[in-house]
């Protein structure tokens, strides 16, 4: 019973592949990134698996390629990637005139870009991309007077319109360039685009027009010198019927009513900016408003029927935006902070200054909804607003430094809830240890992970690729481990006078090394510690042992394949780090080493003061520190004592510390897996929300290899028993503090798909009254999926999926209700059923297209499903090719996505077989080369560690 419900969220690479989408998506989310391009390095981790449907749905259609041909080279400017540097743009007065309703679907517009040329030049070079430029005029900006335009053309390869002048313009020159043009508000949703939603009060279908820029698509709705580090100042006009309303970055300042009866509304100028923060929509919504304490008007923004459903948003905002005021002293620049909800929107939300932006549901919060949306709803808006102050008014210079930007927001989200009074129960930064930085320390263990700060960042495609985990995820992780080492106050106060120094300006990192040089004073090199950790991949392991009362450690690079070679030469530190070893005891004596990266063999560190008769010692205090430490086993036996005698004499960061750095020295053959295992001993006396996060994360891929063993039987028990008495503490019933109800979501999990009676017991019955009432009953909300998951895996026939599948088809249904559906579904043990669903999804009047990777992830990350997903996959593969093509990245994903997870030889064969047969991979070919390669580890894992286990369970269980 229940065996496969776990196996949902732990068996399958599948998951694995849909969660780096997650990852990146979760991060990228937050910034705006478009097309979620991810890294391989979450790929082939043990990433934490996020058990439940997995949002797919952020990833947009791809736009349309505009076929490049082998891009000529010549010396003029545009056949540079970059703009040259002798244009600097001063302000822009744009206006733009959508025209949206009904099937409507295109935009004019018009602009006059103020530039300053600094160096003679024939040329004048602005971006564009999918616009029709109607009118091309250049005159003298001090003057008024006209230029003759010789030749105006698209360099499309750079996305360049092209002006050539009949005369050079001189050194110093300003021009203005005006620019007509015409562009669509249909190709994709990025740029300028419609939205459309039903408002439920009338059916009747409502549409806006609205933007979505970063990274490089403002060029999509207006021609635009279009780098980060090229800020100007921005007047904008919308032109609208009068029952619309428009909004932007800044306050209406004027409006004139046409000859035509369509109003013309211009905005203050804002302050100088980056031209992918400009936002401007034209909308129906209503708002709600307050005020911050020093009177700023906050408003969120919203289809009028489902308003009040910002009640939230609206009071995290306020007291999230106040925080953020206090802590850095600068009072925000803009003259009012809205929050607009979306109703179609390719990422979670767009830090938009003056105007954010976000996917509905991001945004919106009932309390019909989980307390995981509830805190995720709260942490995007800190995410957001922390780019008023780092990204907004200070951005990166370009998009190489993109982590100035996002790892600032992500850490800030943590600590400012971590502050805010209305989260302090939520224990953000401790979320933070077991999320972000677990996670990273698993995505940066490969060879695959990149640099922080990475060169070569020039197309538009590598910069999609900068808003990955590694910028958002590592980027916080080491301002983590700074505020560590420099104590909270120096912290601020270097931050403080970047964020002054900077303002309204671009920055790059040595310039926030300098800032925070200037706090440390001299005897610290600030820039060269800590370029050892932002401009080389990956992170050290320390080797320690403690011999008396002197600590001796070396470090070594940390990689899971302990045989993978590479050159240390192509990092300029050779892959050593100035390591900030911290240090705290069981008789709470904290401290704090500096081991250097020039010290080849060991170091000596000496612990004066602390009776190490009675102390045991533990390094990387609260897990700061972005690395891990392997202990001698002596020392390892002695933590495991301390955990199984008193647990809370280390605080929960280092106990999950503990664990994690335990099963993932043992992934990477660096220490026995007996020795992790023995660590979990203290297990059913732990009640900490983040120490089983950490914990269930490094379970799920010892089940995922498990899953068709004879092992499996004992390591499901195994698993059962270490969550039983927590399963008993918490209880089936959604009570409790904050995260109470966030373990107690993950521990069903582990109590549940382990097979335990009473919590199977529990789930069905409530699942057949539910059933019985026709879906009429309300479940508690932070049970619910669980609920319909483990009640459909254990009870579900064909009445039962039949009911599920016409709520999936009910369009009352939310679009995020209908996702957990499709996951629901998938989880019935029918086979015939199973069989069928994977015919609907490919039937596209049943499921969209959009969803066909999504479903068919879902089924094949469950054991009784997987093989049916094989088997029809190769079965139907030409018509898959037919129905997809091979270029699609997605398809490309499939069958990596559901063989990932394969241990055996004679699976392995099987699968390259099936290659061998087609060998034309298109873009799947990179998904190929991993899978196999992810096969074969799998392979050594079960070869290295099977028996171990097994050994360690017999006599453990
Ligand atoms: C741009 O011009 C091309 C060629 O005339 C036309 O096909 C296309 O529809 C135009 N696009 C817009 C958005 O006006
Ligand atoms: C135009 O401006 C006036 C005053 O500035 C304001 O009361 C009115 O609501 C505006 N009209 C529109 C359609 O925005
Ligand atoms: C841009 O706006 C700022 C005020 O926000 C102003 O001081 C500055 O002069 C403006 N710059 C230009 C080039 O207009
Ligand atoms: C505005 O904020 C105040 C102070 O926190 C609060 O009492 C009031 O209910 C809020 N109003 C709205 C409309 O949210």
């Amino acid at each position: 019973m229940g065996k496969d419900g776990f196996h949902v969220s732990t068996r399958n690479a599948v998951i694995i592949i849909v969660l780096f989408v997650l990852i990146c998506v979760g991060v990228g989310l937050m910034a705006g990134l478009i097309r979620a391009p991810c890294p391989t390095i979450v790929q082939v981790t043990p990433a934490p698996i996020t058990a439940g449907p997995v949002d797919t749905t952020t990833e947009t259609p791809s736009l349309p390629q505009e076929t490049t041909t082998a891009a000529p080279t010549g010396p003029e400017p545009w056949y540079q990637v970059r703009l040259p540097k002798y244009f600097i743009p001063q302000h822009y007065h744009l206006t733009q005139f959508p025209h949206f309703e009904g099937n409507q679907n295109s935009f004019e517009g018009n602009v006059s870009v103020r530039i300053l040329v600094t160096q003679d030049t024939p040329y004048l070079l602005i971006h564009i991309n999918y616009l029709n430029i109607t009118m091309t005029r250049v005159t003298d900006y001090d003057t008024g007077a006209e230029k003759v335009v010789k030749n105006t053309f698209s360099h499309t390869p750079n996305q360049y319109w092209v002006v050539e002048l009949s005369e050079s313009l001189a050194a110093n020159t300003v021009v203005v360039l005006h620019l007509s043009f015409e562009g669509s508000l249909d190709i994709g949703i990025v740029g300028f685009y419609k939205s459309t939603y039903t408002d439920s009060r009338t059916g009747l279908q409502r549409s806006l027009a609205t933007t979505k820029f970063q990274p490089t698509s403002a060029r999509k709705a207006y021609p635009c010198l279009d780098e980060p580090g090229l800020k100007a100042n921005f007047t904008m006009t919308l032109i609208h019927k009068s029952e619309y309303t428009p909004l932007s970055n800044m306050l209406p300042e004027r409006n004139e009513t046409r000859p035509d009866g369509l109003i013309a509304t211009t905005f203050q100028e804002s302050p100088p900016m980056s031209t992918y923060l400009l936002v401007f929509i034209v909308c129906d919504f209503a708002y709600l408003e307050n005020f911050t304490s020093d009177g700023l008007r906050v408003r969120i923004y919203a289809p009028p029927d489902r308003i009040e459903q910002g009640r939230f948003a609206l009071e995290a905002a306020v007291k999230t935006h106040e925080w953020f005021q206090q802590w850095t002293g600068i009072p925000f620049q803009l003259p009012k902070l809205d929050h607009a909800a979306i109703p179609d929107y390719p990422s979670g939300a767009t830090e938009h200054w003056g105007l954010i932006t976000y996917r509905e549901q991001r945004l919106l919060y009932t309390e019909s909804q989980s307390t995981s949306s509830k805190q995720s709803v709260a942490s995007i808006i800190a995410h957001e607003l922390a780019h008023n102050y780092w990204g907004n008014p200070v951005t990166c210079d370009w998009w190489d430094d993109i982590w100035l930007n996002e790892g600032f927001a992500t850490y800030f989200t943590s600590k400012a809830m971590a502050e805010i009074d209305i989260f302090q129960d939520w224990a953000m930064l401790d979320q933070f240890v077991s999320g972000t930085v677990h996670r990273m320390l698993a995505g940066d263990a490969v060879l695959s992970s990149h640099p922080l700060v990475k060169t070569d960042v020039n197309t538009p495609n590598d910069i999609n690729q900068m808003f990955d985990s590694v910028t958002y995820s590592k980027g916080a992780s080491v301002l983590n481990m700074i505020e560590g080492f420099m104590g909270a106050a120096k912290f601020q106060e270097a931050i403080r006078n970047f964020l002054k120094e900077y303002e309204f300006k671009t920055a790059i990192t040595e310039q926030l090394w300098a800032e925070m040089q200037k706090v440390m004073g001299p005897g610290f090199n600030v820039s060269g510690t800590m370029n050892t950790w932002v401009r080389q991949t990956g992170y050290p392991v320390l080797n320690v042992r403690v011999e008396g009362n002197t600590i001796i450690a070396s470090q070594d690079r940390f990689l899971y394949d302990k045989n993978a070679t590479y050159d240390e030469t192509e990092s300029p530190y050779r892959y050593r780090w100035d390591v900030p070893l911290s240090f705290t005891t069981t008789t709470r004596e904290n401290g704090l080493f500096w081991m250097n990266r020039t010290n080849e063999g060991e170091s000596n560190f000496v612990l004066t003061g602390v009776n190490m008769a009675n102390a045991v010692v533990k390094l990387n205090r609260g897990n700061k520190g972005f690395y891990r430490v392997n202990y001698s086993d002596e020392m390892w036996t002695k933590l495991a004592d301390v955990l199984s005698s008193n647990h809370t004499r280390y605080q929960n960061t280092d106990r999950g510390n503990l664990l994690d750095d335990a099963f993932n020295l043992a992934r990477a053959s660096s220490l026995g897996y007996d020795t992790a295992l023995s660590m979990t001993r203290y297990m059913s006396a732990e009640e900490s929300f983040v120490v089983w996060r950490t914990l269930r994360s490094n379970l799920d891929y010892i089940t995922t290899m498990f899953a068709s063993r004879s092992t499996y039987g004992l390591w499901r028990k195994y698993v059962r028993n270490l969550s039983a008495p927590t399963m008993e503490r918490l209880g089936f019933v959604d009570a409790g503090n904050h995260l109470d109800k966030l373990n107690r979501a993950d521990i069903i999990r582990l109590s549940c798909g382990y097979g335990n009676d009473a919590c199977l017991m529990n789930a069905t019955s409530m699942f057949i009254d539910w059933i019985e009432s026709g879906g009429t009953l309300a479940l508690p909300v932070n049970l619910r999926l669980n609920i319909l998951v483990y009640g459909m895996s254990e009870t579900g026939g064909e009445e039962e999926w039949d009911f599920m599948w016409q709520l999936y088809q009910n369009p009352n249904t939310t679009a995020s209700d209908k996702l957990n559906y499709l996951y629901i579904l998938s989880h019935t043990k029918v086979t015939w059923l199973l069989n069928r669903y994977i015919e609907y999804a490919f039937d596209e009047s049943k499921i969209p297209q959009q969803d066909f990777f999504t479903v068919m992830r879902y089924i094949a990350s469950d054991d009784i499903g997987n093989p049916l997903v094989w088997d029809w996959v190769r079965e139907n593969w030409e018509n898959l090719v037919k129905r997809f093509g091979l270029e699609d990245r997605y398809f490309g994903q499939l069958i990596p996505s559901i063989v990932q997870d394969y241990n055996t030889k004679f699976k392995l064969d099987e699968v390259t077989s099936f290659f061998a047969k087609y060998p034309d991979a298109g873009a799947g070919e990179q998904g190929r080369l991993r899978a196999v390669e992810t096969m074969k580890a799998n392979i050594a894992w079960m070869e290295n560690n099977e028996q171990i286990i097994a050994n360690w369970l017999t006599s453990n269980v």
